[in-house]
């Protein structure tokens, strides 16, 4: 038995939650090949789709939709149908992805992928939203960041079961959604005008971590020994993130900067004052509420087991 995960992940967000999803699929008996996008691109065309049981994609959402290097490997999925000449019967996908805040939007992020997948043979029948978090906006406190993770660690085992028991599970259709994400595709071709406009400043160090990170080459040091942002950025904030000096300004998007890797850890010191507790907390509440019925529901009243190395 075997399953596919394709995913991109620019600040380490969706990559854990691949990890989580292979050790569950591995209990239950199935092998994961992963495809890393944008970095095994070229490996999509190679796929044979009828080798797996499951193929699932992964992604942060970015604007209230999935990235382009997400869409362009559902193409490359549904060209590789085309070219193998398939007429099995639909091949079952899922999508997990990832997101700073819980809101009923970002259950449009996935519209434009269900129509390319559709048109050749796929079928989306189900989709989980992981609130992780921020990797732009505002920094969560690392309480905020614990609960989260606990909460994705308790999810994904009933989510992993109920998508190999073949028990579907879809967001609801939003008025206007597939309009929405439309608009705000322009996300796609707006981080190359907007990565342009990003610099490395005075602080910077030219350790060469932000050439060396970034995931479509877009970093390079010209003959000043200067850091040069190119045109093909896809803003996945990895740059700004991982930068040691926290050199990196970003433009106009400069007050939305995170720097400084989360570390998922429980919190030991005292709790983190946050100018953003209120932000969006309806609907974090309303997320948790959901998880929490989710979760005892699967494990009963037993809460369900940590992962000592976490
Ligand atoms: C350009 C950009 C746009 C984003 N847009 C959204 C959004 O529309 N809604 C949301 O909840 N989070 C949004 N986020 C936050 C990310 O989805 C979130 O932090 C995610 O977990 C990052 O995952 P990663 O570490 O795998 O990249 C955005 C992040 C970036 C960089």
């Amino acid at each position: 038995m075997k399953v596919l995960l394709i995913y991109f992940s620019g600040t380490g967000n969706t990559e854990r939650i691949t990890e989580l999803y292979k050790n569950e699929f591995a209990k239950l008996g199935y092998q994961t090949d992963e495809v890393k996008l944008p970095a095994d691109n070229r490996a999509v065309n190679c796929i044979n789709p009828d080798e797996y049981d499951f193929i699932g994609f992964g992604y942060p959402i970015h604007a209230f939709n999935a990235p382009k290097t997400v869409l362009n490997a559902c193409k490359a999925l549904q060209n590789r149908r085309k070219a193998l000449g398939r007429e099995t019967p639909r091949k079952k996908v899922f999508v997990y992805k990832t997101s700073g805040e819980p809101v009923r939007m970002s259950d449009v992020s996935s519209l434009k992928m269900r129509g390319i997948l559709k048109r050749r043979g796929y079928a989306l029948t189900n989709e989980y939203q992981y609130v992780m978090p921020y990797n732009i906006i505002f920094r969560h406190t690392d309480a905020q960041v614990d609960k989260m993770w606990q909460t994705a660690q308790a999810l994904t085992p009933v989510h992993v079961n109920e998508i190999a028991n073949g028990t579907p599970s879809l967001p609801k259709k939003m008025f206007m959604g597939g309009f929405l994400a439309w608009i705000l595709r322009a996300e796609h071709w707006g981080a190359h005008i907007v990565g342009k406009t990003y610099k490395a400043n005075k602080t910077c160090v030219h350790c060469g971590k932000c050439v060396k990170l970034c995931p479509v080459n877009n970093i390079r040091v010209n003959k000043h020994g200067k850091i040069k942002f190119g045109g093909k950025c896809i803003m996945c904030m990895r740059c700004a993130m991982f930068c040691p000096k926290n050199s990196i300004e970003l433009g106009i998007l400069k007050s939305w900067k995170v720097n400084g890797e989360y570390s998922f850890a429980p919190p030991t010191d005292a709790p983190q004052a946050s100018k953003h507790d209120k932000y969006c907390l309806k609907a974090y509440n309303r997320y948790y509420a959901r998880a929490e019925k989710t979760i005892t529901e699967f494990y009963g009243e037993t809460p369900p087991p940590q992962d000592p190395a976490e």
